[in-house]
């Protein structure tokens, strides 16, 4: 009997919409292959949906969200809608999106794929081998954190933090440890932030109570970013806040040659949500030049979010299959391939995979 897995999608803005075509078409090839249906429906949302309805995140996709078994979102945002005021933006609209979810936490694994090492900005035996996991805090912190206020002279935001929030975030973070090389990096900024002090001594606390099995270090986030430059394969999990986490996941990804190849889970909330880290891109939308593999890595996610790990991880051969091959689009290679004959090339070894594994 095939099972059905229901998606709402989110193309978006700018490159978006290419992208998350690319992860549906790579999606349906893998559950043609193991026995699941693919079931879509697409929503506006960000920039596209202001054009549409004057806001980034109508009820009608939240109500869509909400009733979906995942999210796939393309990416949001560009100059068009710059001039807006906050309440309009495309990125408030993804930033409601992640509060009406609930979903608070934000997983952004960083590796190094073997065919790309020579591409990241640092020496590649340096980056090879990289295979971290950034945990970020999503839907507290300074994002979110009232009062909050504009002035024509003065302007403030409020970082702040409940202990449950820290815990929660906390133990999906250990949780993640125990499934990889048992290590967590807690990042803050102790030594000024009253919210990192509380941070620091929560997760001590919980720590020490439930997973004394898993490694814990603390860095401060100044610390934090030149350790990950000078030794990324020093890292397992990284936990940190919203904003800390915003900023090292951006970084993180020159390990690996381009934003463009890292996935996202946001987990936690009534639906979990998958988006690439990258953003849209809007001065090469349209082009079919953006890179896929981001959106199809995401799909990945969803995929083992969902239950089905085996196509999941058959998804994941298939990307380094084609990057191994030398197959890379323009922002890793200066005459690299389009997007569509890099999503065929995803395809077709995925067809071919399953071929030889019946033959054997
Ligand atoms: C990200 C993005 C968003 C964030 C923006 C678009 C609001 O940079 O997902 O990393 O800051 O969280
Ligand atoms: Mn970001």
């Amino acid at each position: 009997m095939s099972q059905r897995v229901h998606i709402a999608v989110l193309p978006g803005d700018g490159i978006g919409p290419e992208v998350v075509q690319s992860a549906l078409r790579v999606m349906r090839v893998v559950g043609d292959r193991d026995g699941f249906e693919v079931e879509t429906g697409e929503h506006a949302f960000g920039g596209a949906a202001i054009d549409l309805t004057g806001e980034p995140f109508p009820a009608s996709t939240k109500e869509a969200c909400l009733n979906a078994d995942a999210i796939l979102l393309g990416a949001i945002g560009g100059p068009k809608w710059d001039g807006l005021d906050a309440s309009r933006r495309p990125e408030t609209g993804l930033l409601a999106l992640r509060k009406a979810l609930g979903a608070f936490a934000n997983l952004r694994p960083v590796t190094v794929p073997d065919a790309l090492a020579h591409l990241s900005v640092l020496p590649p035996d340096w980056v090879a081998g990289t295979d971290l996991l950034v945990v970020r805090e999503l839907t507290g912190g300074i994002y979110f954190g009232e009062p909050r206020e504009l002035g024509a002279d003065e302007a403030f935001d409020t970082m702040r933090y409940s202990r449950l929030e820290i815990e929660r975030i906390a133990r999906v973070a250990f949780e993640q440890a125990r499934q990889r090389s048992r290590r967590v990096t807690s990042v803050d900024k102790a030594n000024v932030l009253a919210s990192s002090k509380l941070w620091r001594s929560t997760v001590t606390k919980l720590h020490r109570s439930e997973y004394s099995d898993i490694a814990l270090d603390h860095l401060y986030v100044d610390n934090a970013a030149m350790q990950i430059v000078r030794d990324p394969q020093a890292f397992d999990v990284i936990l940190t806040a919203n904003l800390f986490g915003d900023i090292l996941s951006d970084l993180a990804s020159t390990l690996a040659g381009s934003l463009g190849v890292l996935p996202s889970s946001s987990l936690g909330g009534a639906t979990p949500l998958f988006e690439p880290v990258h953003g849209s891109a809007p001065d090469i939308a349209g082009r079919d030049e953006a890179n896929p593999v981001a959106a199809i890595l995401s799909a990945a996610m969803l995929l083992e979010e969902l239950g089905f790990g085996s196509s999941a991880q058959s998804m994941r051969r298939a990307v380094d299959h084609v990057l191994a091959a030398g197959s890379l689009t323009r922002d890793l290679a200066p005459h690299g391939v389009s997007t569509s004959t890099f999503t065929d090339a995803v395809c077709t070894a995925l067809e071919e995979a399953s071929a030889s594994s019946t033959l054997s």
